[in-house]
């Protein structure tokens, strides 16, 4: 898809229709959010490669393009002191092993050294092959300490749009795919600093990862298909909007907002959410590092460990793709060790 075409209406082909009845049956069944959606002027400004971020003739769309100068990516207006960050995105199609969509909260411009950070990364892949994507926290710095989760998704995010949403609250952090919690982390005093505590601005950008994003660095960008293109649309901004130099810290200048958060929607996961939550992890979470005790010998206090899926991920946190048990056992305790020593992103998809 190209530059100008980033907007044409879609059509209703057979493949959508057999993909509706389809989801009428399997799909995650929940009520939409009662959300208040703003135009890209409202809140949000070019980042990067400005050339290649294409706004909607009503500016309530915006596209981020890739090609082989430059990807690009925008940014809030403002940076908050927890919030519920939001957009409906439709990832690019075809072939896109290499690249890199992200949807992420961060303040590392401001706090270098002790920077926080809550992400959504969409890791493409070769043609025929499903997008995958991860999520991520950090706080006050603690890069050394990834807390990253890998999952599939039960539909193909480069033929619909979906909705991501990222909440942010004193108390937890819920990511969502649509009305799907997929992931919550509970603030825990143990956490200390690595729970984000101080003012993020919102991030989504497009880049080329070909050093890592697929199969571990195997498959690159192909710029025979370029432009890769990714479309952002109701965007949601609802938070606390603080100048983290100016006004942080200020223990109460946020408080009507957050219990207005607290109050959402959103921020309740619901019993049929929590179920909605576990079938998602039960099923297409394929790695999760409270499961991975090579690499934390002691389980980070946030984990909340469920036997099912300790089950699966053993103490490895990956899934086995493709082999069978026998080989599974094979693989001997000095690779298992290699393995987790090297460089977790660079070679957590070398067996997919
Ligand atoms: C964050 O890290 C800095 C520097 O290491 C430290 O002084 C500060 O107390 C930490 N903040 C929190 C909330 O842990």
């Amino acid at each position: 898809m190209g530059r100008l075409q980033c907007f044409l209406s879609e059509t209703l082909t057979p493949f959508s229709f057999l993909c509706f009845f389809f989801c009428w049956f399997f799909c995650f069944r929940t009520a939409a959010f009662n959300l208040t959606t703003l135009s890209f002027d409202e809140g949000y400004n070019p980042l990067f490669g400005d050339g290649n971020l294409v706004r909607s003739p009503d500016g309530h769309s915006v596209c981020l393009l890739l090609d082989v100068y430059t990807g690009s990516g925008f940014i809030s207006s403002s940076m908050y002191q927890h919030g519920f960050f939001s957009a409906k995105i439709k990832l690019p199609s075809d072939y896109t092993a290499g690249i890199v969509v992200a949807f992420y909260t961060s303040n590392g411009d401001v706090f270098e050294k002790t920077h926080d950070e809550l992400d959504f990364e969409f890791l493409g892949n070769i043609e025929g092959k499903p997008w995958r994507f991860q999520t991520n926290l950090y706080g006050n710095g603690s890069i050394n300490r990834g807390r990253e989760e890998r999952y599939s998704l039960w539909f193909d995010p480069s033929k619909e749009f979906h909705r991501y949403s990222i909440l942010w609250t004193t108390k937890n952090i819920i990511f969502y795919v649509d009305e799907v919690p997929i992931r919550e982390v509970m603030r825990n005093d143990e956490m200390g600093g690595d729970y984000p505590s101080k003012p993020m601005s919102l991030y989504a950008t497009i880049w080329d990862a070909s050093s890592w994003a697929t199969s571990g660095g195997k498959h690159k960008v192909n710029y025979e298909y370029a432009p890769f293109t990714s479309q952002f649309k109701e965007l949601v901004l609802d938070g606390c909007p603080m100048d983290p130099i100016q006004q942080f810290p200020n223990p109460t200048a946020c408080s009507f907002t957050d219990a207005w958060l607290e109050d959402r929607d959103y921020a309740v996961i619901t019993p049929a959410r929590r179920a909605a939550m576990r079938k998602f992890r039960q099923r297409y979470m394929y790695y999760s590092y409270c499961y991975d005790a090579l690499r934390y010998p002691v389980t980070p206090p946030e984990c909340v460990i469920d036997p099912i899926e300790r089950q699966r991920f053993q103490d490895t946190g990956r899934l086995n793709f493709g082999g069978s048990h026998r080989k599974q056992t094979r693989i001997t305790r000095a690779r298992r060790k290699r393995r987790s020593k090297d460089a977790f992103i660079s070679n957590d998809q070398t067996d997919i």
